[in-house]
């Protein structure tokens, strides 16, 4: 625990150790991103952005990513590494690098490859699966490969927002301080998994458990 707080506390506030940081620590998105925008070598990275130890980024240095900005597992590439082999089987000297500029409230789905030279506008959505080639217009949803716009933000925010009332477990929502409460997550699991399969996760007992828990009902009959 001391140890933990330590690595954090160092990686922080110097960007060392960052390896151990990543493994000791498991930082979630939201201080994940913090340590990047202090320590990882963007251009310039904004305020509340989620970004995960499993996203990758080949060329921090030319990624300019806006506030509000999460990504998943997902991969933004910066370079073209078939110039290195074209170079030398062609004895040329050619150079592809790119910018990738994320712009405000911008979501990346997992396993999306954004490839360089792409802006995505602000209040947009990359599918997951999508490889992004083009620019993204300001409020799309881009989705497949290459992606392409399959629909707006500002629509699906509708769709989403009166699904979420038919929910049965809406007024929860409701009640719930930000998108994870520790305390509430058990019920609203239970409640989801028996509205899905229409009944309770079956519970399941080790060798161990399934005995002491036979012995203690013969027991109770004798
Ligand atoms: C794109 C997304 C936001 C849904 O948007 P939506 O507007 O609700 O899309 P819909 O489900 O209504 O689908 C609209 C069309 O897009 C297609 N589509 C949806 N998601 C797609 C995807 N990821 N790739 C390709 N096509 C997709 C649907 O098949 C549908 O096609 P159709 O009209 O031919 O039937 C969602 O599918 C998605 O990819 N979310 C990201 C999930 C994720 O990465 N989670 C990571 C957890 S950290």
């Amino acid at each position: 625990m001391i140890i933990k707080s330590l690595v954090r506390k160092v990686a922080m506030r110097y960007g060392k150790l960052a390896g151990l940081y990543r493994k000791l620590c498991k930082p979630a998105g939201e201080e994940y991103a913090e340590f990047l925008r202090r320590h990882g070598n963007f251009y310039s990275v904004g305020r509340h952005c989620s970004i995960l130890t499993t996203t990758v980024f080949t060329d921090p240095a030319y990624v300019r990513i806006g506030n509000n900005v999460h990504f998943s597992t997902c991969a933004i590439i910066g370079h073209d590494g078939s110039i290195a082999m074209l170079n030398r089987a062609y004895g040329v000297k050619l150079d592809k690098v790119g910018k990738v500029d994320i712009c405000d409230n911008v979501f990346i789905g997992y396993n999306a490859v954004v490839l360089p030279d792409v802006t995505i506008g602000s209040n947009a959505i990359v599918a997951a699966g999508a490889v992004v080639t083009k620019d993204v217009p300001e409020g799309a949803i881009v989705a497949g490969v290459p992606a392409r716009p399959i629909g707006r933000v500002d629509d699906l925010v509708d769709r989403l927002e009166a699904a979420t009332n038919r929910l049965p477990w809406a007024d929860l929502i409701k009640q719930r301080q930000g998108g994870f409460d520790p305390e509430m997550e058990p019920m609203l699991q239970r409640m989801r998994v028996t509205s899905f399969y229409e009944e309770p996760k079956p519970v399941h007992f080790s060798d161990t458990e399934y005995t002491s828990l036979v012995q203690g009902v013969l027991a109770g009959r004798s």
